[in-house]
């Protein structure tokens, strides 16, 4: 089966498209990237899916008109792709924009709930493709207790899973998340979490102080000068302790954050202020790993992949913790995912299971009571 992957992360920088061929079932499952294709949310796009993510109030309106007219952004994302592939789709997996994350149950009208929200409508992608949609992934897993989030430890269990080596699957998005597989590992023993920003906190300070929305290849942050105090005040921070699994978003490391950052670290050189928050990225990350996975068992790999690999700045910082870590620090394109192609192949997958009415969530991983299968499906 040909299906199209479709991933806008946290970082709202537009859309990744992966083509995939998929073939099996379970252990049997298998796949070949056949293309991947990105498609930059214009400016005005953009501002809208941020202003909506980080508002506390908006009308309905716009959120309406929002949920339509990404579906037609997505819906032309995916057309591109498929004529570059040149081979005809027969799904597409959309993940959709998240516009609220709530993973952790809070009261609310008398129920405990946890909640979450995608937008993009997959009936406009649908019709305009003429292909069924799998759209809205998240909810489902919520419904059986999970958090929702990470869904990738799928794809992370087909493609790096080994025999005799621990493996940590490192995602650097907006957010950051990691998948464990020990050596030899049954899916319900692999463990996921957010470990906090990703490029999230650096990009929005970038554009408050530059006026650029990121750290191009970290050329900032590799002239500015880490400022120690702050940075081991912000790692003393409380989600890093919470125990997995967790999940972050722009509700823990968004605006307001990056607003308060920037205060503590007062009338300093700006790129003073860029180079720390990249360091909280790195060793934030450093430090779930020590915590929550290496006490647990030995691991050698430890695999990047996302948005975030191409900050120069960072990955010298998370080379070097990968050393103190006794870790092997490599690139998800060494095992034949591109970095930033990885996401959209997991919805792919993630689609390709819903087809077949199989689970797509990893109960270890999202702390969901059961398998579930994920998402809606659209028909055209
Ligand atoms: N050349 C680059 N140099 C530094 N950072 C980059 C570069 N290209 C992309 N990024 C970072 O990657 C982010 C996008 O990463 P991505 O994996 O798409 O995240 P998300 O899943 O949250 O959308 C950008 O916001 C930016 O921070
Ligand atoms: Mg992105």
């Amino acid at each position: 089966m040909i299906v199209a992957g479709v991933m806008s992360g946290t970082s709202a920088d537009g859309v990744d498209v992966a083509v995939v061929s998929i073939q099996g079932r379970g252990s049997y499952l298998s796949f070949d990237l056949l293309l991947h294709d990105y498609s930059e949310y214009p400016k005005p796009i953009r501002q809208a899916v941020l202003a909506a993510m980080n508002a506390s109030s908006i009308s309905v309106a716009e959120l309406s008109r929002l949920n339509f007219r990404l579906g037609e952004f997505y819906a032309e994302a995916v057309a591109r792709a498929q004529k570059k592939s040149a081979k005809k789709l027969d799904l597409v997996g959309c993940h959709g924009q998240t516009i609220y994350h709530q993973g952790t149950a809070e009261p609310y009208l008398g129920k405990k709930l946890a909640c979450t929200w995608q937008t993009g409508e997959g009936s406009v992608v649908a019709a305009r493709l003429g292909i069924p949609v799998v759209s809205d992934f998240r909810p489902a897993d919520m419904a059986a207790g999970g958090k929702g989030a990470p869904l990738v430890p799928l794809l992370d269990y087909a493609v790096f899973r080994s025999k005799n080596k621990g493996r940590i699957i490192q995602n650097i998005g907006g957010i950051a998340n990691l998948t464990a597989i020990p050596a030899d590992a049954n899916p319900d023993e692999m463990t996921a979490f957010d470990t906090g920003p990703g490029n999230m906190v650096v990009d929005r300070l970038m554009q408050m102080l530059f006026g650029k929305p990121f750290d191009r290849d970290g050329a900032v942050a590799g002239r500015g000068t880490i400022l120690k105090p702050i940075l081991e005040d912000l790692l003393d921070a409380d989600y890093f302790k919470l125990k997995p699994p967790k999940t972050a978003g722009r509700e823990e490391f968004g605006a307001e954050y990056a607003e308060a950052f920037l205060r503590r670290c007062g009338k300093v050189p700006k790129a003073d202020v860029i180079a720390t928050a990249t360091a909280v990225t790195a060793q934030s990350m450093a430090q779930a790993v020590q915590r929550f996975v290496l006490k647990r068992g030995r691991y050698l790999d430890w695999v990047v992949s996302g948005g975030g690999t191409k900050n120069a700045a960072l990955m010298s910082m998370l080379e070097k913790e990968a050393a103190e870590l006794g870790l092997w620090l490599r690139h998800s394109d060494d095992f034949g995912i591109p970095s930033s192609a990885k996401e959209a192949v997991a919805f792919a997958l993630l689609a390709y299971q819903t087809w077949n009415q199989l689970p797509g969530n990893v109960p270890s991983a999202t702390g969901a009571k059961r398998a579930a299968v994920l998402g809606k499906i659209s028909y055209a």
